[in-house]
């Protein structure tokens, strides 16, 4: 709710919007929806272009199918008013409208490269039907040379003066309506100064400052700023590695780095690793295109490494906890999404671990706040249960694997007369071990120290002074 008032503060500053050109969106994925439903908020006219009869209908009632803070509110506003609409129809949108965005997904395909089958029939009929005067900005993530190419389609097609421009999306899930009222640069790419401006007018309404690139140069910022975000992570994660193998702890050493403003504190937290939709594709079919070059991009290739290894190394430290195996053991896993904020389980670290444990004999209760429904079809061999305290009753062992503010406030107090062990291992690096220790239970964290819990005659008074110092 937070992130929609500071979105509402914001759209009085987005430009005047009347006389500014209606736009169609193609695809009502997260990237289009949100974005079609910002630039609504803005004073667009908005029609979002979706196949999926379901989705459509969700998105004409103002109902969002995915799950973002602020974004119901946000589209029942604007599907109320009239400012977003929703059809199937492609080709009547490139009747009436001359700025058409595509937003389609571009999923990896097995080799790494990206998946560019829906964006290609889209750009085929674009070809044939667009009107003479028709921008066509490219949103999604695409392999770098992908804009050229849909510009070379088109002019074969001679459909008169249509130009392509490259537009990439910086917004995160989960925070997503903050980041496009918020954005630290818009970066636009294409040939044609004209569409370009155009393009910048309809589709930057807070003014974001402006990159003015080629359309290669918008898809490589895309793919880079992805790849090297990914990096970053890795490169936090195996100094949280090095940190556990030396004892030091990793939150001093990442802030102590970061204070450097060349570094930076952004994306240096440490622990189980990125996932999502994002980064594991990008930083793939990214080194895909370069090996495409005769360029091996060996940093991309150890990011990748390093990142499954941090799966692997968790689910170690909870078999090393239980003395080796996890065979026959019960364990807690709290947290389903890749991250917290979604209910996006693509990529999830989560997920990952939950396979490995069942493979290794272990049971698995896991709760997420709000990726429940999903999981339970991605994960049949796991039990859900409705709270993080009844994923606890009966554990040997409470696995923190996403970080959703709920579970900073769980009463550990609470959470140790449920558990048979008390031995939490944070895949986040999000729980205070000290206040966890006290209640007597093992700490273990991804390159911090670990803590041994207080046993039960030191912990009954300690507990309670720990509490009262934590309200
Ligand atoms: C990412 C980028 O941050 C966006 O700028 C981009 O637009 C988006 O991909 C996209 O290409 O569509 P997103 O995947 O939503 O956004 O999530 P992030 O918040 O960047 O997190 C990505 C992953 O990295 C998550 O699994 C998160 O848990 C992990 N992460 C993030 C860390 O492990 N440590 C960190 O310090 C930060």
């Amino acid at each position: 709710m937070e992130q929609f008032r500071n979105f509402r503060a914001l759209t009085g500053r987005a430009q005047a919007a009347s006389s500014i050109e209606p736009i169609a969106i193609v695809g009502a994925g997260y990237v289009g929806l949100v974005t079609g439903a910002c630039l609504a908020a803005s004073g667009r006219n908005v029609t979002l272009i979706e196949i999926d009869a379901t989705r459509r209908a969700l998105i004409a009632q103002g109902e969002p199918p995915i799950y973002e803070p602020g974004l119901g509110a946000l589209l029942a506003r604007v599907t109320e008013s009239g400012a977003l609409s929703v059809s199937a129809d492609l080709v009547a949108a490139l009747e009436n409208v001359r700025m058409v965005v595509l937003a389609v997904g571009t999923p990896p395909l097995a080799d790494g490269r990206a998946d560019l089958s829906a964006l290609n029939g889209v750009a085929a009929t674009i070809a044939e039907h667009a009107a003479d005067g028709t921008v066509v900005v490219i949103k999604s993530t695409v392999t770098p040379g992908t804009g050229r190419r849909v510009q070379r389609l088109i002019d074969r097609a001679g459909c008169g003066r249509v130009h392509v421009v490259s537009c990439p999306e910086f917004l995160r899930e989960g925070c997503a309506i903050e980041d496009i009222a918020n954005a630290d640069r818009f970066v636009v790419g294409g040939e044609d100064e004209a569409s370009v401006t155009r393009a910048i007018r309809a589709l930057n309404p807070y003014d974001t400052p402006v990159v003015r690139t080629t359309n290669t140069g918008a898809e490589l910022i895309k793919y880079g700023s992805n790849a090297f975000l990914a990096l970053k992570i890795s490169f936090i994660n195996e100094m949280a590695n090095l940190s556990d193998l030396v004892g030091a702890n990793i939150d001093e050493v990442a802030l102590g780095m970061g204070m450097d403003r060349r570094i930076g504190t952004a994306s240096m937290k440490a622990g189980l690793g990125y996932g999502g939709s994002c980064f594991p594709k990008d930083v793939a079919a990214l080194e895909h295109a370069a090996r495409r070059e005769g360029l091996s991009f060996w940093l991309l290739r150890s990011a990748t490494e390093v990142n499954e290894q941090q799966r692997t190394r968790f689910v170690q430290k909870i078999r090393n906890a239980l003395g080796g195996s996890v065979e026959g053991q019960r364990i807690a896993l709290l947290g389903l999404a890749f991250k917290p904020g979604t209910d996006d389980l693509r990529q999830s670290p989560a997920i990952a671990v939950a396979h490995r444990l069942t493979e290794l004999g272990a049971s698995v209760v896991a709760h997420d706040p709000v990726a429940m429904e999903a999981a339970g079809v991605q994960v049949p061999d796991i039990e859900l249960a409705t709270d993080a305290y009844a994923a606890m009753g009966g554990a040997d062992l409470v696995a923190l694997v996403t970080e959703w503010p709920e579970y900073a406030g769980i009463d550990w107090r609470v959470a140790a007369t449920l558990v048979r062990n008390r031995i939490v291992v944070d895949g986040r690096n999000c729980i205070d071990p000290e206040l966890i220790g006290a209640h007597g239970f093992d700490y273990h964290g991804m390159g911090r120290p670990s803590v041994a819990g207080l046993r039960d005659h030191q912990a009954a008074g300690t507990a309670a002074m720990a509490v009262e110092n934590v309200a």
